[in-house]
């Protein structure tokens, strides 16, 4: 039977793409000539998205377990993969374009750790864990979990910091094209991400409470990103939020 959740996994499909084929010489030639205030928000960027993209890669098996079904087992599945290359390619750039010392993912990610707030930090490495160990324990926990994750995390965090990461590489003194490219592609993959999370929760018929709950989430962790994110790309992740929560249940707004 076709279910409303298999048309994700055929677009997942039709949206690989590999990170190793992305050309960085370009980026390569161009990154020293960044000024201090470019290298400093760019680095903080890419800095962010490899702690986000590695923690996020490393909790989807206790979502696939814990689905109502093998369908949307399936969209977890495939979500995971898309994870593991967004993980790959931002360690790429930061160990590649970026020169962020270090022989390994787990080193380059202690140096930057330094860069970023120690409130991404904290969303990625602590809450994101121990949502995920909850729903290892607890499957009952899934709508809550997919909340953080899909609808919090990539929803309102990482989407604002992809915006503000297109926004800063359209205004840089040199181009960054491998850099733009990835993260373009990676936007692409996201979008179902958070479509598919969104789906879940929505078909959930979570109470007030519980939605009142993850837009007051939202709203706090919109500003994780601290300096590297204005005011404003962090309020319009904040107002698309609210939409996607309106969409939960309308006598709630
Ligand atoms: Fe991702
Ligand atoms: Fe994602």
């Amino acid at each position: 039977m076709f279910t409303r959740y298999d048309s994700f996994v055929v677009l997942a499909e039709s949206l690989q793409w590999d990170e190793t084929t992305i050309d960085f010489a370009p980026d390569q030639g161009a990154w020293p000539a960044l000024d201090e205030s470019e290298n400093g928000q760019v680095l903080g960027l890419i800095a962010g998205f490899c702690i986000a993209e590695s923690a996020v890669s490393g909790h989807l098996d206790s979502f696939q377990a814990a689905a109502s079904d093998d369908s949307v087992a399936a969209c977890f599945r495939a979500q995971a993969r898309d994870e593991h290359r967004h993980a790959r390619f931002f360690d790429r750039v930061a160990a590649e374009v970026a020169a962020v010392p270090g022989a390994d993912i787990a080193a380059r990610l202690d140096v930057l750790r330094t860069l970023v707030s120690p409130e991404l930090v904290t969303l990625f490495e602590e809450r994101l864990p121990a949502t995920a160990l909850r729903l290892a324990e607890d499957h009952g926990g899934l709508t809550a979990a997919v909340g953080l994750y899909h609808m919090v995390l990539e929803g309102v965090v990482l989407l604002a910091g992809q915006n503000a990461m297109l926004d800063t590489l359209g205004h840089l003194s040199v181009g960054l094209p491998g850099v733009r490219r990835g993260v373009e592609l990676v936007l692409r993959d996201e979008r179902w991400h958070i479509g598919f999370g969104t789906r879940l929760v929505q078909g959930a018929g979570l109470g007030r409470d519980e939605v009142e709950a993850l837009l007051v989430l939202g709203q706090a962790a919109a500003g994780a990103w601290g300096d590297l994110v204005s005011p404003a790309a962090a309020e319009r992740a904040v107002r698309i939020h609210r939409n996607r929560l309106r969409g939960v249940d309308m006598k709630f707004f």
